[in-house]
């Protein structure tokens, strides 16, 4: 069985990364998309919460599995004998940033592949960033994550809203 590994922050998960890992999961036996931490940034949602994000959006997918893991991306891949990892690239800035990690977990793990996959044009300027951006400012975020685990994205906000009032 050919494994892969979708990776990723999903802080939250968006209808780009939802793209990625379905046309992923076209060319792998499984796909096992894998909640890691990015040392780099701060997280609105909990691990446990985009966990559980995914897992609502991917339940009905046969060959994709979620999980999460608290280390070293090479390492967790090793334990699960994945042969490669896939990143979605919208720009030449993700480019130049994935294209380093790649050669990082290349040199700490030289069996495990990294596969680009390009965005979808539509999914080009997509990310959880913007979502949280848009939905914290009373913004329609509607289409650009999965109706799935839309009510539950907008009820943090609402809930964050209501805690900031005086
Ligand atoms: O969605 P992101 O934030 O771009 O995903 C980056 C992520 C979480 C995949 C990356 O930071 C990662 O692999 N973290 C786990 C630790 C690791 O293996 N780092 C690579 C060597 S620096």
């Amino acid at each position: 069985m050919r494994i892969a590994i979708c990776p990723g922050s999903f802080d939250p998960v968006t209808l780009g990364h939802v793209d990625v890992i379905l046309r992923a999961s076209n060319l792998f036996d499984k796909i096992i998309v894998l909640v890691l931490t990015n040392s780099e940034k701060k997280y609105m949602f909990s691990k446990e919460k985009r966990t559980v994000f995914l897992n609502k959006v991917f339940s009905t997918y046969d060959n994709i599995e979620v999980d999460s893991f608290e280390g070293l991306l090479v390492d967790y891949a090793k334990s699960k004998r994945a042969v490669a990892v896939i990143k979605g690239i919208r720009s030449a800035t993700d480019f130049d940033y994935e294209m380093k990690m790649s050669l990082i977990n290349k040199e700490l793990n030289s069996d495990l592949e990294t596969l680009f996959l390009a965005s979808c044009p539509d999914k080009m300027c997509l990310s959880s960033s913007m979502v949280k951006q848009i939905a914290g400012l009373g913004g329609d975020i509607s289409s650009f994550v999965p109706k799935s685990i839309y009510k539950d994205i907008m009820s943090f906000f609402e809930r964050e809203e209501k805690s900031n009032e005086y």
